[in-house]
């Protein structure tokens, strides 16, 4: 139910329209004297207006000059007896949503009021998601190395090409969304709130009205026009995360869009034009899923203009004291309180983890740090348990890998259950065989590290002293 203020000197019109609006489930507030008319919108903020043309006191034009000057967004219906064309032309030009023509039918009243309505709905759907991009706070790429410089570079140009379609891929947690909203915060688009679109959120027919949003009646349950995502996106830029995840008859209407910049709503005919960049982010190996007949390989193509591959953590520690002075200054700022820092000994056992979480991981141990240290230092005794339930550095698991390509002959077993051996034995090692300590480190039960134990002894791997 909308509430819809109409104004008209006449007592029967009002009556008769208010009528007609409650026939179609709205409320209407009416008003005799358009000079009542803008405290009455300030009041009770109507989804339109609907006023008449000829009104002693002021007239409609007028009424709808004030109307859009302190509410731009609320529709305003003319109503005219005199509808010549200039009278009408004057009024759109000056932003009524439409005119009607009396005498006329309350269904054609109707039908008009639904789609301001419609409209007006769209417009607050717009200004939220505006609202929402603007409260995040701006985003920013952490890391001075090797890799994180390229990535910057890459973003410095294709920032200064404003539609070219971006692929960035990376596994979980290495900050694809977040390269993604520093693009679009330095090109030509930054003006208008990023839309972004999770594909893997969402099953296959809900993700094309999504995308290109539907017509009223498309389908049971489409009881409004909606728009979707590539026209809610347009001057400004759509992210369309996990992009490996959209089914292949959305991949092709997707295909169409990147070409044409053109689609029609579901239900719809009148073929819509966008002006929007497409960033995708993947943490698949897409040409794996090309391979594979899971993914369109011309819209493979399409996506991969400009790629951008961010490397997992482990390969760029370099940046951890960065990405750590980074979180720990943002949580301090958030608490209000002085900034923590993790001691040497911990920043050197954050660089020899192999962060399967990446970026994301790092956050969330900064954040547990500080809740769970009180002193200015967070030490490296308390993080260790966290990150040394792996326990194995990046270039142990390299080295290792290399290893079994070359030939290098394991016990038996695969790579994982060798990398299991190796890790139990490397943390027995380091508690100097304390088994309590060894299965808290390793995150297992005491009885479950007693039974690896006996197998490795079976197998000859250890030998008990
Ligand atoms: N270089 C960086 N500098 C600062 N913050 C970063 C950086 N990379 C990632 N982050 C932060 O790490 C968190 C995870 O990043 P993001 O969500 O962008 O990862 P993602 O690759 O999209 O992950 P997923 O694949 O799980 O969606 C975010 O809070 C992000 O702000
Ligand atoms: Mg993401």
């Amino acid at each position: 139910m909308a509430t819809i203020l109409v104004v008209d000197d006449k007592d029967m019109m009002r009556d008769s329209l208010s009528l007609a609006l409650a026939r179609a489930g709205h409320k209407a507030v009416t008003t005799a004297d358009p000079s009542e008319a803008l405290g009455l919108v300030r009041q009770h903020r109507p989804s339109c207006v609907i006023t008449d043309l000829k009104m002693p006191k002021m007239d409609g034009i007028e009424l709808l000059q004030r109307i859009r000057a302190e509410h731009p967004d609320t529709p305003v219906i003319l109503m005219t007896a005199f509808a010549t064309i200039s009278t009408a032309v004057q009024a759109i030009r000056l932003g009524a949503f439409d005119y009607v023509q009396k005498p006329f039918e309350a269904e054609e009243i109707q039908v008009v009021v639904e789609r301001a309505v419609e409209h007006g709905k769209l417009v607050a759907e717009n200004q939220a998601f505006r609202a929402n991009a603007e409260a995040t706070p701006p985003k920013v790429l952490v890391g001075d190395g090797r890799p994180m410089q390229e990535v910057q570079e890459r973003i410095r140009q294709v920032a200064a090409s404003s539609s070219a379609t971006v692929l960035i891929s990376g596994e979980s947690g290495t900050g694809k969304e977040n390269v993604a909203q520093v693009i679009h915060s330095q090109s030509a688009r930054a003006g208008h709130p990023m839309i972004c679109l999770n594909c893997a959120a969402l099953p296959a027919n809900l993700l094309e009205s999504e995308l290109f949003g539907h017509e009223k009646g498309a389908f049971t349950g489409a009881d409004k026009l909606r728009k979707g995502r590539f026209e809610l996106a347009d001057h400004s830029t759509l992210l369309l995360d996990e992009i490996s995840e959209i089914d292949l008859g959305t991949q092709a209407k997707l295909l169409r869009v990147l070409q044409e910049r053109a689609f029609e709503r579901v239900g719809g005919n009148v073929t819509q034009n966008v002006d929007v960049r497409v960033i995708a982010t993947t943490n698949r190996n897409l040409l794996d899923w090309v391979k594979q007949g899971k993914f369109r390989e011309d819209l493979f193509y399409r996506l991969n203009v400009v790629p951008i591959v961010l490397p997992p953590l482990r390969d760029r520690v370099v940046d951890l004291p960065l990405l750590c002075e980074h979180f720990l200054a943002r949580i301090a700022a958030r608490d209000g309180r002085p900034q923590r820092r993790f001691e040497p000994a911990a920043l050197d056992l954050l660089q020899k983890y192999h962060w399967p979480g990446n970026v994301r991981e790092l956050e969330n141990i900064c954040e547990r740090s500080v809740v769970l240290e009180n002193g200015e230092m967070l030490r490296a005794a308390t993080i260790s348990p966290w990150i040394a339930t792996i326990g194995v550095s990046a270039p142990a698991i390299h080295d290792f890998a290399v290893g079994m390509q070359a030939g290098e002959a394991g016990i038996g077993g695969g790579v994982l259950e060798e990398l299991e051996r190796r890790t139990i034995l490397k943390v027995l090692e380091k508690h100097n065989g304390h088994r309590l300590r060894t299965s808290r480190e390793l995150g297992i039960g005491l009885r479950t590290l007693g039974m690896k134990l006996k197998k490795l002894k079976d197998e000859g791997v250890l030998v008990e002293s």
